[in-house]
């Protein structure tokens, strides 16, 4: 051997058979824990709605959401993030729909609780899939953003799915004071100790977003969101949204997209080690990963455990992704990926 080596140098010798590697890799594996669901829920309750922006996912109608989350469950589904979308219901300024009885997410909550007592419940709160002008926010006549209106109705809502029996809060709008504004209405409730608050704390304003906003039915319908969204370059103001955040209450911390912003994770990590960090892999990762795989780019399964692993390396604790079903299948055979 060459003298030159020093013996702490080499590597191999803690590498050469899979338990060794796994012991290097500890935490970047994947459990079923690790995963939350985002799930579309629609008014007709036997409707089942394709997204051809994202092949393999779908809009679910409450009784077919029933089947589908009764065989995820099997194989160790632990959380879902719901969405509501609506069709008939009117859209209006104020999003008067985001919170009404006939509101598929209000609907649906009860059922949930009922059908799958073990099942984690978020909730997204936000104003864009029920306003007119498809906004995350109330507006002032000249068209921008009311802040201190749209972070009490914001609160309003988060209470109205917290009563309907959510788990989770999570509101993904990014009005400053939205967390507080949340929390005081579930303390005036009462709720503080049966609710938590996911914050999309570093949501950045992003390209990645655009199937989303087919699935949801919520584009804007002027303008963008990059007045309330963070500036993809950014760093610092997403450090200081996170500080924000956790001053004003939030349980979780969330980064979104991700892909792009790793750097982002790791730091808030470090920065904040005693929250736990939530990452958002959305929908234009999703459909992006999906296209190359169906090309024959890269095989699918590994290609996300790849992407994934560094999620959780960077300091990802829970990951939510559209692909799931594919990893709890995966996992399901073998517990850990
Ligand atoms: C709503 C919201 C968006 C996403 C989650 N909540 C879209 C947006 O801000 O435009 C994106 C999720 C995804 O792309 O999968 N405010």
């Amino acid at each position: 051997m060459n003298e030159k080596i020093k013996k702490k140098n080499i590597l191999h010798s803690g590498m050469f058979n899979g338990t060794l590697r796994g012991w290097q890799s500890l935490k970047s594996g994947l459990t079923a824990e690790n995963l939350m669901y985002p799930v579309f829920i629609i008014e007709g309750d036997n409707d089942v709605q394709d997204i051809p922006s994202m092949p393999g996912v779908a809009r679910y109608g409450i009784n077919k959401l029933q089947e589908h989350l009764t065989g995820l469950i099997a194989k160790g589904l632990t959380s879902i993030l719901v969405f509501g979308v609506v069709d008939s219901l009117p859209k209006d300024d104020f999003g008067t729909h985001a919170d009404s009885k006939n509101n598929p997410v209000i609907k649906a909550l009860p059922k949930l609780r009922q059908w799958f007592p073990n099942l984690t419940i978020a909730c997204d709160v936000c104003l864009c899939p029920y306003t007119s002008h498809g906004h995350c926010g109330i507006l002032t006549e000249k068209g921008i953003i009311n802040n201190s209106a749209s972070i009490a109705r914001i609160g309003e809502i988060a209470l109205a799915y917290a009563k309907a029996g959510a788990h989770i809060v999570a509101p993904s709008d990014m009005m400053d004071g939205r967390i507080g504004a949340i929390k005081s209405r579930l303390i005036e409730s009462q709720l503080q100790n049966s609710v938590a608050v996911l914050s999309y704390t570093c949501k950045f304003s992003s390209i990645f977003y655009g199937p989303f906003r087919d699935a949801a039915k919520s584009k804007p319908a002027f303008g963008d969101r990059k007045c309330y969204q963070l500036p993809t370059g950014s760093e610092g103001i997403a450090l200081r949204a996170a500080q924000r955040d956790v001053e004003e209450g939030a349980d979780f911390l969330m980064v979104k997209p991700i892909m792009a912003y790793v750097d982002i994770l790791k730091q808030v990590k470090n920065k904040y080690p005693e929250y736990p960090m939530f990452v958002y892999q959305v929908s234009g990762e999703y459909s992006m990963i999906y296209q190359a795989a169906e090309k024959g780019i890269f095989d699918l399964k590994a290609g996300l455990i790849e992407i994934l692993s560094s999620y959780r390396r960077a300091g990802a604790d829970v990951i939510i992704t559209y692909y799931t079903p594919h990893l709890l299948e995966w996992i399901s055979l073998k517990n850990k990926l």
